[in-house]
């Protein structure tokens, strides 16, 4: 493990000892390609955070906090079987317009991304989807960008010189993934997807954890169809019985999840899934443990 890794979950461990038990489960089940890929992530990480004053101790904290805030909505989801935001403008007020929430929330769902098993096997099979699949796209959208680690994943596979436009509702989503990103180009937008007509479409949409943010997923889906070339991609990633403070739409299960891409006219090409715990298909459907579900789909 590298010394900063160790580092990071050292310290989360003496603040959560159970969590941090779980952590180092985690990554003791990744291949060998993980270390990799984390250096590369934790090298370029720590410049950022250093050209903004900050330290590693800062990211940590920020995932503490989302940690927490995970928890807490964990125990109301678990007394009312339902999450706790239901209107989008409400969470848009609390959430995506309120810098300092978006500023922790965003580092700690970033470093989750290396930390948490399911969070990574999705990280994985989006690249090895894009990888697979490159050919023919000259321009790329990605829709709710948060931190900006999926896009500059995809800049890095396509290469620079493809047109590439970020669309997310909040400023400071826009502002991390420009510093993350560095001097990239990328056409940034801050604006509700819903309100977005451009005059071209896509050849490739991501758009990752985002369907729960919305009040009518299906309604989303089919405004990303009229986004999309008809011979484009889009991947999509959402998680099901995952309370957190911005998911408003409860996804029970993936028949759940299907039914909304296949109404929305879809049809899957590729799919993923990974479970929050280390446990079998009947243990998560019996106690509702949280699923990252990931597809890539094409018009029907
Ligand atoms: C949980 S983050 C997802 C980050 C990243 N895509 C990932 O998969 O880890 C959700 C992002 O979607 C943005 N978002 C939510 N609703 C949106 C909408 N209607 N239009 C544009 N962006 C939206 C939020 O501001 C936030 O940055």
């Amino acid at each position: 493990m590298s010394l900063l890794l160790n580092y990071i979950i050292d310290k989360i461990s003496a603040a959560n000892a159970l969590h941090g038990k779980k952590l180092k489960k985690n990554i003791a089940s990744f291949d060998s390609s993980y270390y990799e890929r984390v250096n590369a992530f934790l090298s370029k990480y720590e410049l950022m955070l250093q050209k903004n004053d900050k330290t590693i101790d800062f990211a940590i904290d920020c995932y503490l906090q989302m940690l927490a805030d995970v928890n807490y909505e964990t125990v109301q989801f678990v007394r009312t079987g339902r999450y706790s935001s239901h209107s989008f403008e409400d969470v848009r007020k609390k959430v995506y317009s309120n810098p300092e929430v978006m500023t922790y929330y965003m580092h700690g769902l970033m470093l989750s991304q290396f930390l948490w098993a399911h969070h990574y096997k999705i990280l994985e099979a989006f690249i090895e989807n894009l990888s697979r699949h490159h050919s023919n796209i000259n321009n790329y959208l990605e829709i709710g960008g948060g931190h900006g680690l999926y896009l500059s994943e995809a800049i890095r596979i396509l290469g620079p010189d493809k047109d590439y436009t970020l669309i997310d509702i909040s400023p400071s989503s826009i502002e991390m993934t420009k510093e993350w990103l560095g001097n990239t180009n990328v056409n940034y937008l801050i604006q509700d997807v819903f309100d977005y007509n451009p005059k071209n479409k896509f050849d490739f949409i991501s758009m990752g954890e985002v369907l729960e943010h919305v009040e009518n997923p299906k309604a989303l889906l089919i405004k990303v169809s009229s986004l999309l070339t008809e011979n484009g991609y889009l991947w999509i990633t959402t998680p099901t019985n995952a309370p957190a403070i911005d998911h408003i739409y409860l996804f029970r299960n993936t028949n759940d999840i299907h039914q909304v891409i296949t109404e929305a006219g879809f049809d899957i090409i590729e799919k993923t899934t990974a479970y929050a715990e280390d446990v079998s298909d009947e243990v998560a459907e019996k106690f509702k443990v949280s699923m990252m579900y990931a597809a890539l789909l094409k018009k029907h």
